[in-house]
């Protein structure tokens, strides 16, 4: 049985007042039945992994740098992540392959590199509002698994988070059908190509405005093991809304 997954991306948002949010978060739920990451900014990693001790909460990065370490002015490297209290590390958001150009082997070196270094890796992928249009989203989805995820992917070290570009900060969310006909095509992808015991087991986290109040219905897909939250993560209430949904489903 794959453990559900609420993970928090609170992208560039947060000086340290931010982490009375986290307190908040860490005392209604010191022992969660499902997984619970916050992907903090990197200033935030360390003092937010202090700020968890002793809950079974969790904290990630947003990105790393695909070497281990070196000339590399402003980077943080996969490492320095475990090193400030990471166990996790999101990569390939859209908000990175739009921003700073990464393509799907900048994507695939980092995963590899955070996989080495022992965290897990939650590759993003997502297509366009003119790829759904255009009825290329399985082909882009398609292309951005096979290119960005690394062979040594397993279930413990693999997450794939499906983050429609179009829904992300933006309030709309793809139809139930289509969260699931993309979760499924994901699903069956993996197990092509790693073989159905490491294809089942990897998680599948849906993205892009999920809010308590749409949180149930969007974790009874199937295939849908969980979510990645940007907006809604930001506050402890909003996100133990998602938590308990998640929970219950
Ligand atoms: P959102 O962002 O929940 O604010 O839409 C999701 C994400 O980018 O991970």
């Amino acid at each position: 049985m794959r453990r559900k997954l609420a993970a928090g991306n609170w992208k560039m948002n947060g000086t340290a007042a931010a982490l009375s949010e986290l307190e908040e978060l860490a005392r209604s739920f010191p022992n969660p039945s499902i997984d619970v990451l916050i992907c903090p900014p990197a200033t935030l990693l360390y003092r937010a992994a202090e700020t968890v001790r002793g809950t079974d909460i969790t904290v990630g990065g947003q990105n790393c740098h695909a070497a281990i370490s070196g000339a590399h002015t402003g980077d943080i490297s996969a490492d320095m992540l475990v090193d400030a209290g990471a166990n996790a590390v999101i990569l390939g958001h859209s908000e990175r392959r739009e921003d700073h150009g990464e393509q799907n082997e900048d994507v695939r070196a980092k995963a590899r590199v955070a996989m080495d270094a022992g965290l897990k890796a939650i590759v993003c992928v997502g297509e366009s509002l003119e790829q759904r249009e255009a009825a290329n989203t399985l082909d882009i989805i398609g292309g951005q698994l096979s290119g960005s995820i690394p062979d040594q992917s397993t279930g413990e070290n693999l997450i794939v988070a499906y983050e429609p570009i179009w829904a992300i900060g933006t309030g709309k969310v793809p139809t139930l059908d289509e969260i699931g006909e993309v979760h499924d095509f994901i699903r069956t992808r993996l197990e092509r190509r790693f073989g159905e015991g490491v294809g089942r087991s990897v998680r599948l986290l849906y993205g892009g405005s999920v809010k308590p109040s749409n949180a149930s219905d969007i974790f009874a897909v199937s295939n849908v093991d969980g979510a990645l939250v940007g907006g809604a993560s930001l506050k402890a209430q909003d996100f133990s809304g998602i938590i308990d949904a998640l929970q219950k489903a």
